[in-house]
């Protein structure tokens, strides 16, 4: 955006995040909007897909009207996120031809900001867990699409001391080993185990009846107490899940 000259082909404005639910999509656009010095409008197509007549083509265009509109007035960077975009083409509107008119819409607005001057700032970030029920209209307008995966070991590693710092844990939690154990669950999983863990010791304080004295504290948290949770909490992802991912990303990815 800064060198605007060394680009003379342009570049893309719109972007797919897709994969698993629960790995940081949503996470990753409020990320971008804490950095980007411009405007970010947030908006979950579910929302604009309304049951009446035309007005879900309306609520597009008007919402790219205002994200036009914001750029060239102000002339600041602004970012448009639209959340589970898939629902654009859901079947919540019931109205006959709707969906079609709907999906053009949404088409025609795209091909307004990629084939804009260099001078617009205008992006799209669009986000799914549902990609192959996104057609080849819809993804040859988002240029870049990446798959957000479920985390590798070092995330998992980096989630478990985040989730566990507020936790009054024993000194030896064997961080790299939950890491370890936990392959195939979301970030969002491992947030819920941590959850879950403090529950557990909490349950425990409940349990002993010293709940109401409120200088009593629950037990310090150790490595165990995560692998109890483990055997009764199982990955929200199946692994047939995450080998669709991998054959839609091999034919469609595009970074
Ligand atoms: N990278 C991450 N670091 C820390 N926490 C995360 C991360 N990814 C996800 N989480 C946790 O999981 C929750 C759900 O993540 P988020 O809503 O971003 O997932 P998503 O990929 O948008 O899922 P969906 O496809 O269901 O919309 C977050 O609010 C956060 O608590
Ligand atoms: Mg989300």
């Amino acid at each position: 955006m800064k060198r605007p000259d060394l680009f003379p082909l342009g570049w893309p404005r719109g972007i797919l995040l897709y994969g698993p639910p629960g790995c940081g999509k949503t996470l990753l656009a409020a990320a971008a909007a804490a950095e980007i010095d411009g405007y970010f409008i947030n908006v979950d197509a579910a929302s604009m897909m309304s049951k009446w007549l035309g007005e879900a083509e309306k609520n597009i265009s008007k919402l790219f009207a205002m994200a036009r509109k914001l750029n060239e007035s102000e002339g600041v960077p602004v970012l448009l996120f639209i959340d589970e975009i898939d629902s654009l083409l859901g079947t919540r509107n019931s109205e006959v031809g709707g969906e079609v008119r709907v999906k053009n819409q949404f088409l025609t607005e795209m091909d307004g900001i990629n084939g804009k001057s260099k001078e617009s700032q205008l992006y799209v970030i669009g986000a799914t867990n549902k990609p192959w029920s996104l057609e080849a209209g819809f993804l040859r307008r988002f240029q870049k699409r990446i798959y957000v995966t479920l985390p590798d070991n070092a995330s998992r590693d980096n989630l478990f001391n985040q989730y566990t710092r507020p936790l009054n844990t024993e000194g030896n939690l064997k961080i790299e080993e939950l890491a370890k154990i936990t392959e195939g669950y979301s970030a969002s999983d491992i947030k819920d185990i941590c959850q879950s863990v403090q529950l557990r010791v909490v349950n425990e304080l409940f349990e002993s009846g010293k709940a109401m004295d409120s200088s009593a504290n629950p037990r310090a948290i150790g490595t165990s107490d995560f692998k109890e949770i483990l055997k009764i909490r199982k990955p929200s992802v199946s692994v047939d899940m995450i080998r669709a991912y991998m054959r839609w990303s091999d034919q469609f990815k595009a970074l």
